[in-house]
């Protein structure tokens, strides 16, 4: 069900709102009148972000939240609701990245991507529930990635983090349909490459400079998903092209959208310069309400990457009609 009123009027609560995807999608609804309650753990890039909202017309609260804590999760909620007197939307957003080798990867690290970015959600999704359900309806965003449904290395924690926040956000929107609270409803969005600070922000093990691998698309093209998903909700939606590309060719013959993906991410997620290990902003809050990452450069050749993700798409569904012609012939 979508929201049981116009976005002018609702109230929404956004994780992960200090920075990229997070910082679009408020601007968004602030440009169409809606209230949003903005949570992360730099005060005051949220504090920038909630400046420019009201500048846009909505009006805007900002709690510092470390998703990782249940209970702050939980007065973020009741501190949106006794603002403005009821929820209508969540978008959990907040997520943090670490590259490099999955044997690589120090434990702790693994261990906070997968409580950031999987029991983030889950703590954003529980203490929405009661809200949205007091205020006779709304909507669950939950932020994944392509990266819920196809794989890329170097990205173990993330993409393990990503394919549980799918399953999960499966399985309470059945959950809330078989206990007969089928007006809230759960959306998982399926970004590409997008150009935010995300790749600044990661944690780095691999010894290279690291940049998105093209296509890159804008932020305002996940915020448009999501004020689409506000309105009229769906299960899933891919945010970018090459997403919706990718899981066909996921779905259609993943083997060899595996191979392809691991040969080409392998190849474009590393940039010429040096770097030292970091940790990120895995631990520690990094966040300077930018909303791009300046990854221009990249952004122009979504024409040409589009184009090579396309064929590939085409390959591969006339391979996978191939095998399945030589299989029904092999039956006869
Ligand atoms: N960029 C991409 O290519 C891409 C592609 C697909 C999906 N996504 C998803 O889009 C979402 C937003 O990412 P982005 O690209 O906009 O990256 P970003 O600019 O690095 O934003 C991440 C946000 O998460 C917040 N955050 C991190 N740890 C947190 C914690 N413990 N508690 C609360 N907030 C926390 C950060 O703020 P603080 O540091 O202030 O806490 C920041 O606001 C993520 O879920 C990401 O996985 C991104």
């Amino acid at each position: 069900m979508p929201l049981t009123r116009t976005l002018d009027d609702a109230t929404v609560v956004i994780t992960g709102a200090s920075s990229g995807i997070g910082a679009a999608t408020a601007y968004a609804l602030a440009r169409r009148g809606a209230d949003v309650v903005l949570a992360a753990r730099s005060e005051d890039a949220l504090r920038r972000v909630a400046a420019h909202c009201r500048e846009l017309g909505g009006r805007a609260l900002v709690v510092p939240t470390d998703v990782t804590d249940a209970e702050a999760v939980r007065q973020l909620a009741a501190q949106a609701a006794a603002e403005f007197g009821r929820i209508d939307a969540w978008i959990n957003n907040a997520a943090v990245g670490v590259v490099g080798l999955f044997d690589e990867i120090p434990v702790a690290e693994f261990r906070r991507v997968l409580t950031v970015n999987l029991l983030g959600t889950v703590h954003g999704t529980k203490a929405a529930l009661p809200w949205l359900d007091a205020a006779g309806g709304g909507v669950v965003v939950n932020n994944a990635s392509v990266l819920a449904e196809a794989a890329m290395p170097y990205q173990s924690a993330y993409n393990a983090a990503k394919h549980g926040i799918r399953g999960l956000s499966d399985t309470v929107r059945q959950e809330l349909r078989v206990t007969g609270r089928g007006h809230i409803s759960v959306c998982t969005v399926l970004p590409a490459t997008i150009d935010t600070p995300f790749f600044r922000h990661a944690a780095n093990h691999t010894g290279q400079e690291l940049v998105p691998p093209p296509p890159v698309y804008p932020p305002e093209v996940v915020a448009e998903t999501i004020v689409r998903l506000l309105r009229r909700p769906r299960r899933e939606a891919y945010a970018g092209g090459a997403a919706r590309l990718l899981g066909l060719q996921w779905r259609l013959a993943p083997a060899l959208a595996e191979r392809v993906l691991g040969w080409y991410t392998a190849r474009t997620q590393f940039g010429p310069g040096v770097r030292l290990d970091s940790t990120g902003n895995v631990f520690r809050p990094d966040a300077a309400g930018e909303q791009t990452g300046g990854w221009h450069g990249r952004r122009r050749q979504l024409v040409r990457m589009t184009a090579a993700f396309g064929l590939a798409a085409a390959g591969t569904a006339v391979g996978t009609m191939a095998a399945m012609n030589r299989r029904a012939r092999a039956d006869r």
